[in-house]
């Protein structure tokens, strides 16, 4: 992709009349301000810097360029953004965005699902008695037929690609489309397709469901992975259901086409399947775009219920909130609802439990309370997020009587490097924030200085992992420190892109950049010197330990007198 098009965009596209297209902005002083579109509140803590081409929300913390504003409040992707800004800037993009060829291949793709689809559709309203039988046997109406453009595979080896073929689709490319096997026959045959669409709305993969019970074959023949798919990466619906879900703020997660057809059908509009059991790391980030509310609904037997508790267990580590709902363990939710009618379904979601009281009260796994509180531990131990930790942690412990120590020691410690180096200082995480901060700071806001602290500060003077992240991105994009804006589209990471706002927004210290670095090299310095004295109390014969100590000593004389009088001994 080229930067130059991607800074252009940025240019010609002023922050504040773009977010102003989308929400009334007021202005106060030098920015603009507005109740934030990401979260709910009722003060406007949504700034917009005009001067910086950035905003930033005080309330929730996400900020930005006014590509990645498009793209959240959008929800589509950095190139759908692009190409949108650069739409109404009047700046033709087509070729520059993604490479040519690459790009024109998955388009082709992408219209050949769209005519398989098509296709499929077409089989079953004019060939596929047999299968409509079926579906209207499973109770799903016509107009979910439509709406999800089911369809059916006819039991032949070449129809679709005659189809295609006859459809001007080049030859060659149809082994790339996943759509057949390596000896170019139809890949799917005699099978209930269930389109799966992307997220914006592209059907991109096809799962295939057996018409007979004594077919040959399994139960669902699935698309592999093609340069518009990735197995895992999707979820089922969602290109429907995306507007309720975000609109209700939750969404109820389910395993099977079949559950989520009778979930919508029932009104349950919010819902998504995960295809399969285990709920992937992608699909939930896709999922918390539109929602951090998350109800579990897999099927009630044993495999279904301990996916949902592995499933809530990864939901909880990206720190999202879940509940899981323990249907009877003859039951999925398709079979729930036609036994029992949708309001006892809804009543089945208002019961949801969080995660410990739900294996707390299971029945059905079949493992005692220790097996059950070892289950916990594991997913307390998965869990990074220190905050998402600490809930489960208090869930645990009130859930099951136990104090929040004892199960706080069921962590096994995993120390990170940098704070094995500090241990035994005294020094707090406060004051590495303050200084850290600083410097920063100060950078950002003068990209003159950037080469001069670049030369006497290395990734090492930082302890804060925060601002380590930022300044390692800092050192690695030298170019752009002129650019914020620009230089925020090149950050994949949402937490750093928000940090990195949130700092271009903050005043600016008043101390000197002179006094910000001996700062910084004071408190690396002072703390190395107390690593040392303590290698010398365990090692009191080694001289490499005093050598390297002196060495420490004429090192911090250099920077500043009057600190080292303070702190040397
Ligand atoms: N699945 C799959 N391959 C299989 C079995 C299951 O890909 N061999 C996926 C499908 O996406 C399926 C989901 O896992 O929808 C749930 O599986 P299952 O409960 O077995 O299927 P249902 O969709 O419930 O199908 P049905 O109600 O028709 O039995
Ligand atoms: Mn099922």
């Amino acid at each position: 992709m080229d930067q130059h098009v991607i800074d252009e965009i940025i240019e010609r596209n002023d922050i504040v009349d773009v977010i102003s297209s989308y929400i009334p902005l007021k202005k106060t002083g030098s920015n603009f301000k507005a109740r934030c579109p990401f979260h709910d509140e009722k003060t406007a803590s949504f700034v917009v810097s005009p001067k910086k081409q950035i905003y930033k929300c005080f309330g929730c913390g996400k900020g930005g360029n006014v590509i990645t504003f498009v793209q959240e409040f959008e929800k589509i992707s950095f190139p759908e953004a692009l190409r949108k800004l650069a739409a109404r800037a009047g700046i033709t993009v087509q070729q520059t965005i993604g490479s040519k060829s690459k790009d024109s291949k998955r388009d082709l793709i992408y219209k050949i699902y769209e005519i398989a689809t098509g296709y499929f559709y077409k089989n079953l309203i004019e060939h596929g008695n047999n299968a409509l039988e079926y579906l209207i046997e499973r109770d799903i109406k016509d107009e979910t037929i439509k709406k999800f453009k089911l369809g059916f595979a006819l039991n032949s080896y070449g129809g679709l690609r005659n189809y295609l073929l006859k459809n001007d689709i080049n030859e060659k490319i149809l082994a790339t489309t996943g759509l057949f096997t390596f000896k170019n026959n139809d890949l799917f045959r005699e099978r209930i397709m269930f389109p799966i669409h992307s997220s914006s709305g592209k059907v991109v993969a096809f799962g295939g469901r057996k018409l007979y019970e004594n077919q040959s074959g399994g139960k669902y023949v699935n698309s592999p992975t093609t340069d518009i798919y990735t197995k895992g990466n999707e979820l089922y619906g969602l290109f429907d259901t995306k507007y309720t879900i975000s609109k209700k703020d939750n969404a109820l997660i389910c395993e099977g086409y079949t559950d989520f057809l009778r979930l919508y059908e029932s009104g349950f509009t919010n819902s998504v399947a995960s295809l399969g059991t285990s709920l992937t790391d992608s699909q939930i980030s896709i999922l918390s775009r539109f929602t951090e509310n998350i109800y579990m609904l897999y099927d009630g037997d044993s495999s279904g219920r301990k996916a949902a508790v592995r499933a809530a267990g990864k939901i909880l580590g990206k720190g999202l909130n879940v509940k899981i709902i323990g249907l009877p363990k003859t039951d999925d939710p398709d079979s729930y609802i036609r036994n029992n009618g949708a309001s006892s379904m809804q009543e089945m979601i208002d019961k949801a439990k969080p995660l410990a009281e739900f294996l707390k009260d299971d029945e059905v796994i079949g493992v005692d309370k220790k097996g059950k509180l070892s289950v916990l531990f594991d997913i307390l131990n998965e869990i990074e997020d220190e905050i998402a930790q600490e809930l489960l942690i208090q869930d645990i412990a009130e859930t099951f009587g136990l104090s929040e120590h004892a199960v706080s020691s069921k962590i096994r410690k995993k120390r990170r490097s940098f704070k094995k180096e500090t241990e035994g200082t005294e020094i707090s995480e406060i004051e590495h924030f303050t200084e850290e901060r600083a410097i920063i700071l100060l950078i950002i806001n003068n990209e003159l200085l950037y080469k001069k602290v670049a030369q006497e500060i290395d990734l090492s003077y930082f302890l804060t992992e925060k601002y380590r992240k930022i300044y390692k991105i800092i050192l690695e994009h030298i170019e752009d420190m002129g650019n914020i804006p620009a230089l925020i589209s090149k950050i994949d990471e949402e937490d750093t892109r928000n940090m990195l706002t949130e700092l271009s927004m903050s005043d600016i210290p008043t101390q000197t950049i002179d006094d910000a670095i001996i700062a910084l090299k004071t408190r690396k310095f002072h703390i190395d010197l107390k690593i040392i004295n303590a290698e010398i109390l365990n090692d009191p014969t080694n001289m490499d330990l005093f050598t390297k100590k002196n060495e420490l000593k004429r090192e911090i004389l250099k920077i500043n007198k009057k600190v080292v009088r303070r702190t040397l001994y």
